[in-house]
């Protein structure tokens, strides 16, 4: 694990966009892996700048999301489908039908599940996935349980995260109880990892994450066995963390236990 840890949310959301600014530059065909959440929306409107003023170019990539709410239909404000245009898709030059977020409104969400991991596998795999983390450990819409869901799937969200994500709605019971999710197996296969924290309430889920025990428990403890995740997280988020890894700084430190 490699983790970098910057002064403020700012500057984490710098350092993100340009490992993924990279990554295109590299492999323009690259598939991106994406998030959605508040932690990722600097990285996103970084993301844009680049393309403006620098041309990075996107007509050659394709983007999987992590999640969608179920039900919920793509046009509802709420939705990621919705979260996405605003905040990257319709700033960027994907080309027309090379973005992909699983369907809210299936009617059969176990088909849509096989689907959308059979895209991700005809798409030759995700070459970098994008991850926020959530209070609970949760990656992607991976819920603390006691084992680990593989692929694509259906998930009851945990009342933390109800909690969570109640700001962006109405009221918490206007939060959708379910969603699909990637699985940690699909999330596990991606070539790279980039997480992004930010915060001090995200400063026990990134400890736990880096230090404690592998369980599904704590979702994202999996990433301790990823040959290769980047940790972008600001110094709140770091607040927990040994001392010798804790300064902020632009040279990446390798955890000592990994
Ligand atoms: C979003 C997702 C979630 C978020 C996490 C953090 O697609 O899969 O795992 O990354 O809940 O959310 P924020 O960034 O809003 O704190």
């Amino acid at each position: 694990m490699k983790i970098l840890i910057t002064e403020d949310y700012e500057q984490m959301s710098r350092h993100a966009a340009r490992i993924l600014a990279s990554q295109l530059t590299l492999k323009p065909d690259s598939v991106l892996g994406l998030a959605t959440g508040g932690t990722v929306t600097g990285m996103y409107q970084r993301l844009i700048a680049l393309h403006r003023e620098d041309g990075l170019d996107f007509s050659q990539a394709q983007a999987f999301n992590l999640d969608e709410y179920l039900p919920i239909a793509p046009e509802d404000p709420q939705s990621y489908h919705t979260f996405m245009q605003t905040h990257l898709f319709s700033q960027v030059n994907f080309s027309a039908g090379s973005t992909h977020i699983p369907n809210g409104l299936a009617a059969d969400a176990e088909a849509e599940c096989r689907r959308y991991e059979a895209s991700i596998e005809a798409a030759g795999g995700i070459d970098i996935q994008v991850l926020g983390i959530g209070r609970n450990g949760h990656i992607g819409f991976n819920e603390p349980d006691i084992t680990f869901e593989a692929g694509t799937h259906q998930v009851t969200l945990d009342e933390q995260t109800l909690l969570d994500n109640a700001r962006f709605f109405p009221s918490v019971a206007a939060v959708p109880k379910r969603a699909i999710s990637m699985g940690i197996k699909t999330i596990m296969h991606a070539r790279r990892i980039l997480l992004l924290a930010s915060g001090l309430e995200k400063s026990d889920a990134v400890h736990r994450m880096i230090n404690g025990k592998i369980t599904p428990a704590l979702p994202a403890s999996i990433l301790q066995l990823h040959p290769d995740v980047i940790l972008v997280i600001d110094r709140d988020a770091a607040a927990l963390l040994p001392e010798g890894l804790r300064t902020s700084g632009s040279v990446a430190k390798e955890a000592q236990h990994v």
